[in-house]
Formats: C-alpha cells, sequence, structure tokens
C-alpha cells in the first residue's frame, strides 16, 4: 500500500450543514422513489443482491462491449434453510463481486464472481466500480477490501471475453493490490473510531486536468464523539434549536485521492490522499458510495445514507443526497433541491429501497431492501434483488423524477465494439 497524504490544498471542503437538511420534505412526489409492487419478481433466488453498478468508460458512461450490458452486484448466497432474516442480515460479511451479462439491459444472465478463489486477500468484497479502459478490452475493478475490522481500497483487473452466448474475462482477477487505507490524520481509523467508513471507491477523471481521482466514503478523522459543531456545520437554525448531543459523533465525509502513478500506462498503484470534498459533520454519519454526474457544465455529487444515521435534531429518508457544484470536482458544493434529497423511500415503505447509482444520462438503479404489506398487515418481504429503475432530470441545482422503467434495467449511452485493433477500434 503505497499513498502519500497531501494537507495542504486550495479547496475548501463543502459542508452539508444541518439546517440545510432539515428543508428535506418526506413524500415529496419529485424526490421520492414510486412505491414498489409487493409482488415484485426476484430473478436470481439463489443470491442476495444489492450494491449494484454497470461497466463505464474512464469518462463515466455506461458502454457496452460487443453488444454486452455488463452489470455488477455485491452477492452473497441465499441460505433458504435459515431464518430469512438473519440470512439477510449476514450478507455483508459473505459479500463478493459477482457480474451478470445481458442483450438489452433488461435479462441479465448471472456471469459467477469477478475475482478468481485466493485472489482477494481479505474475506469479504464491498462496493466499488468497474471501468473500462480506453480503447482497449481491460477492465480495471476498483472495491473495497474488508475484514478483520479493516477496510481498505483495492484494485485488480482482467480482460473481457465475449461471445454470442456469453462474457468472461481473463488474463486477471487473479491478484489484488491494496491502493491505501484510512490515514488517521485526515480519515478516521477503526482505532480512533469503531463505527468509522472507509469504502466504496468511484473513479472519476477530470476533464479539466486530465488528473485521474478516486471518491470514497469516509469518516472525519478523530474520535468517535469529538467533531465540533459550530456554525459552519450547522447554518442558521430556527429560534430555539440547537445541535443535539449526538451531533458531534456524526461526521460522514466524501474523500477524495489522486493518482499519483504513471496513469498513462495504468498505473493504479500510487495515491495521494487529499482532504474532502464534501463533509456533514454534525448532521451525518454515512455517506455511503459517492459518485459524480456532469451536467451542463455542473458537477453532481452523490451519496446515499441511512434514516438512522442523521443526528438527531433532524431527519431524512433512506435514499439518494446529492449537491451541485459551478466550478468543477473541487467547487464548493450546494445540496441539491435546497435540502440535498434527490431520492428517499416513500413514508408508507421506509425501507424500501436502497444504494442507489445515478449514470451519466440521470438513470438511476437501486436495489429493494424491505417491502411491508401495502394492506397494512404485519408481513413485509425482504428483497435482495434491484428495484425498478427510475430517471431522474437535472434543472440546475434541482432534480426532479420523471419516469420508472423495469426491474434492474440498466442503459448505455455509449456501444464499444473492440476488434483487437488497438488503432481502429472505438465508440460506435
Ligand atoms: C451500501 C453499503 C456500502 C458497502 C456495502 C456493504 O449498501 O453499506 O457502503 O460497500 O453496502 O455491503
Amino acid at each position: 500500500m503505497s499513498a502519500t497524504i497531501k494537507r495542504n490544498v486550495k479547496y475548501k471542503g463543502s459542508q452539508w450543514t444541518i439546517a440545510d437538511s432539515k428543508k428535506i420534505r418526506f413524500d415529496d412526489p419529485t424526490t421520492t422513489m414510486p412505491e414498489i409492487d409487493y409482488n415484485f419478481p426476484v430473478p436470481h433466488s439463489d443470491l442476495w443482491q444489492w450494491d449494484t453498478w454497470c461497466l463505464r468508460t474512464e469518462q463515466g458512461e455506461n458502454a457496452t462491449y460487443n453488444g454486452w450490458y455488463i452489470m455488477f452486484s455485491l452477492l452473497a448466497p441465499r441460505n433458504h434453510n435459515v431464518d430469512i432474516n438473519k440470512d439477510w442480515n449476514a450478507r455483508h460479511g459473505k459479500a463478493f463481486i459477482g457480474y451478470f451479462f445481458s442483450r438489452d439491459g433488461l435479462n441479465w444472465k448471472y456471469g459467477g464472481a469477478v475475482l478468481k478463489p485466493g485472489a482477494s486477500k481479505r474475506p469479504q468484497q464491498w462496493a466499488g466500480c468497474s471501468i473500462l479502459r480506453n480503447l482497449t478490452d481491460n477492465v480495471d475493478l476498483f472495491f473495497t477490501s474488508v475484514g478483520s475490522g479493516q477496510s481498505v481500497i483495492a484494485h485488480s483487473s482482467a480482460h473481457i471475453r465475449t461471445d454470442n452466448n456469453r462474457v468472461w474475462f481473463v488474463d486477471g482477477f487473479d491478484s489484488v493490490t491494496d491502493l491505501f487505507g484510512p490515514d488517521g490524520v485526515i480519515y478516521a481509523t477503526p482505532g480512533q473510531n469503531p463505527y468509522y467508513s472507509f469504502r466504496d471507491p468511484f473513479f472519476w477523471v477530470d476533464k479539466k486536468s486530465g488528473e485521474h481521482y478516486l471518491l470514497f466514503e469516509a469518516n472525519e478523522a478523530g474520535a468517535t464523539n469529538g467533531h465540533y459543531v459550530g456554525p459552519e456545520e450547522t447554518s442558521y437554525l430556527p429560534p430555539g434549536d440547537v445541535p443535539t448531543p449526538d451531533s458531534s459523533g456524526k461526521c460522514a465525509v466524501i474523500g477524495i485521492a489522486r493518482l499519483v502513478s504513471d496513469f498513462p500506462h495504468a498505473d493504479y498503484t500510487k495515491w495521494e490522499i487529499m482532504p474532502p470534498i464534501l463533509k456533514a459533520i454534525g448532521t451525518h454519519d454515512q455517506l455511503e458510495r459517492p459518485h459524480i454526474v456532469e451536467k451542463n457544465g455542473l458537477t453532481y455529487l452523490f451519496a446515499i445514507g441511512h434514516a438512522s444515521y442523521f443526528s438527531k435534531n433532524t431527519k431524512g429518508p433512506d435514499g439518494i443526497y446529492g449537491y451541485v457544484s459551478r466550478d468543477g470536482l473541487f467547487g464548493q458544493y450546494q445540496p441539491l433541491n435546497g435540502s440535498g434529497l434527490v431520492l428517499g423511500n416513500p413514508t408508507r415503505q421506509p425501507k424500501e429501497t436502497y444504494s442507489h447509482l445515478v449514470d451519466s444520462q440521470g438513470y438511476v438503479m437501486s436495489f429493494i431492501d424491505t417491502i411491508n404489506d401495502p394492506q397494512g398487515t404485519s408481513r413485509y418481504r425482504l428483497g435482495g434483488t434491484l428495484a425498478p429503475t427510475v430517471k431522474i432530470e437535472f434543472v440546475d441545482d434541482r432534480t426532479y423524477l420523471t419516469k420508472i422503467y423495469d426491474y434492474g434495467q440498466a442503459f448505455a449511452p455509449l456501444h464499444y465494439n473492440w476488434t483487437g485493433r488497438q488503432d481502429t477500434s472505438g465508440f460506435i
């Protein structure tokens, strides 16, 4: 593992304030996931399937490869012989990254585990992203390698192969390189904060500078309850409102690291850890799966969050939150829709979906968590399968839910055909 730390930077990470989050409106139809049919389908009934992402290019757009959509998910085997709740809750400890392929982005065939047995040093594989290296057949997997209380941002790569029936990977995914873990100066280590997070790398090339970055979920360095919540963290609170004592333990940040090894030759081994681009000190404790979409010259930053991780004097649904910058990746981010909420679960179905990922066209995939019986009985169904994809539109600092598609439906604006010749293949 080889990462340097850069503390002196020109940007000042933005803050998602407590006051901003108080503007969250539950059940606003423009920012609320549609209610999902209680009888949702489970196409892969021997697997729990949750955090999901599609193959993307370095420029950040989903791409098909030789006519195949390729999708990656966190998976765990379903054990049909034990209590279903226990089995679902135990999934994080058994998580591995698997892949699926499809001709239409709708009907997915399971391809198996991505990493070869023994490739990963630690037992669990948590979320990440899969990048098709420009004008090659090479896929880079950035993911979270988890085990023994440690989580490390890691990398592996291989080459894709396809025929008329399937997609598979060769010459790789047989070893994993650890890239970096939390440094304890900017980002919390498990020793400092037992509830720390450090995971979910998202690869991003800054078009202005050409620099390569990884965004990740983290917590501010320091002891669990020692985070300063002052006027910058609260912003302007209503009369009589003060931060609740638990707010000094809410310290989610979106971290960033810059690639310092030789990226023209795709050497992804050396990174420089930099201060966060967004903080939610006092407001929230987990900003998971951070990701970026650029539209109309604006940089949109998204992360998912659970209701239970808000500080006590504010609240919001399980869902996806977002922020917009007018001056690029390191610019000041303002919460989208005033509050930050982009898509939340309806109050009637508070655990309906999670782990939303917005693609470059505004399609949003997520997984089904738990759906309550709409008849109001105490029955419920656990998901562990993909939710209907939805579409959001962006208008400056606002977003609007506009459409609902099929379960697990993926879209790709780019269709990449690789002939094996470096000079002529490209995007069609
Ligand atoms: C979100 C998440 C991710 C993590 C994964 C572990 O659903 O908590 O942050 O990588 O699940 O299962």
